[in-house]
């Protein structure tokens, strides 16, 4: 059965993202109606959105009368996803006005709503944009971030349309938790991920590092998005795309990681440390490019970073701050993880075994989580967008 996804496109000038957001929809198997906004057309006409979709798409609630159509969209869409939404399109949503095709059928819809705010930063910041987004958020819609960067024209700010692709990842993701998706457990929460594998630099052109590709921990911000939480992504050397809805901070040593993790967990409901973080750095970081002498390669000496985990346990944030740890192992995954639980001081563990073409680089996973209550969850081998939903699951019912 394909799912059903009715795309409403608002009169911004990133409208042009949404055909490539329109594609990727399309090409997973979504069938998808679009409907812009008239203004909208402006931007990108009817016959791009017909084309692309293989449906009519038309702004105006007065055609096809005799098919009711805003009654028979919204009884059949699993989801309906605006991107991008305008400072007057919210506002039209907010105050429940059906002055056009897309705003009734919004009020029809019972299905998980997603709007993807993109306009100038003041527009965005602007008192009765946030009331509205507010109401929204009030009425279990889910209204994204809009991600930081450049604008129309030469300013950058907080108000861009994040890229299409991961536009696409929240739609699958509010889509596969299929009613669960009008369901936003983690909203009012703010969570802190860390990402991606730490640099350790040995001089201008040398570092020590590892082999985390940040999959893990991009997955567990998509999936806390996609359940309405306030998503800050401590990223450390990710060639992926800022995943929706989330503030990314960047950073590369343990040094520098520690510092965005510990400035960002002040006040957070729940940290989850993904990254694979160096346990040593070089003693010496060479101010020039350490050059061959002839006599062999110098030792490399090593002093010990500081374990994030463990302080981020020890010395808590706030008060009832759930601590999530990850423990790659190659061997004993229960004994080594429940020794590592213990000693790092968090509530949950995620253990998972590497080598065997799983964990690094790959888009699957398989892991024990365990509580430091003594339960252990097994998550078989699935998708990591998977594991992190069960991880939050267990997140979301400690903060209960
Ligand atoms: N971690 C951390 N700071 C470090 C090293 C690790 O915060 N300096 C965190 C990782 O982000 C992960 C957890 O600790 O959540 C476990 O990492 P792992 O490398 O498996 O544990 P280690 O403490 O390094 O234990 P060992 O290498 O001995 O298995």
């Amino acid at each position: 059965m394909p799912r059903h996804v009715i795309l409403g496109v608002g009169a911004g000038i990133s409208a042009y993202k949404s055909c490539e957001l329109l594609r990727r929809l399309t090409e997973s198997g979504c069938d998808v109606r679009v409907i812009p906004t008239s203004d909208a057309l402006r931007f990108v006409g009817e016959a791009t959105w017909a084309a692309l979709s293989g449906r009519s798409a038309t702004p105006d609630l007065w055609a096809d009368v005799h098919d009711v159509p805003h009654v028979n969209l919204g009884k059949w869409a699993d989801l309906v996803f605006i991107a991008p939404a305008t400072a007057d399109l919210l506002a039209r949503a907010a105050a429940g006005r059906g002055d056009d095709l897309l705003t009734a059928t919004l009020l029809m819809a019972r299905c998980p709503v997603v709007f993807a705010p993109a306009m100038h930063t003041e527009m965005w910041e602007h008192p009765a944009t946030q009331a509205n987004v507010t109401l929204l958020r009030d009425r279990g819609v889910l209204v994204l971030e809009p991600a930081t960067g450049r604008l129309t024209g030469p300013d950058t700010g907080a108000g861009r349309l994040p890229e299409p692709a991961e536009l696409a990842e929240v739609a699958f993701r509010v889509l596969d938790r299929g009613t669960d998706g009008l369901r936003l457990d983690l909203l009012g929460r703010r969570v802190v991920v860390s990402a991606g594998g730490t640099r350790e630099e040995l001089d201008p052109v040398r570092f020590l590092g590892n082999w985390s590709s940040g999959m893990q921990g991009y997955a567990l911000a998509r999936t806390a998005v996609a359940r309405g939480a306030d998503v800050t992504l401590v990223s450390a050397n990710v060639a992926l795309d800022d995943p929706a809805g989330a503030k990314v901070i960047r950073v590369v040593s343990a040094i520098q990681l520690r510092e965005a993790m510990v400035s960002s967990c002040a006040g957070a409901d729940a940290v989850v440390m993904a990254a694979a973080v160096a346990d040593f750095r070089p003693a010496v970081r060479n101010k020039s490019k350490i050059k061959k002498t002839g006599t062999g390669p110098e030792p490399i000496r090593l002093t010990e970073n500081p374990d994030v985990l463990r302080e981020l346990s020890t010395r808590r944030g706030h008060r009832g701050q759930i601590v999530v740890g990850f423990g790659a192992e190659t061997e004993d995954l229960l004994g080594n993880g429940r020794a590592k639980l213990a000693r790092k001081g968090c509530d949950l563990l995620v253990v998972n075994q590497v080598g065997s073409g799983l964990a690094f680089g790959t888009s699957e996973n398989e892991a024990l989580v365990l509580a430091s209550d003594g339960s252990v969850t097994h998550v078989p081998r699935s998708r990591k967008e998977a594991l992190a939903d069960v991880v939050w699951d267990l997140v979301a019912a400690r903060f209960s």
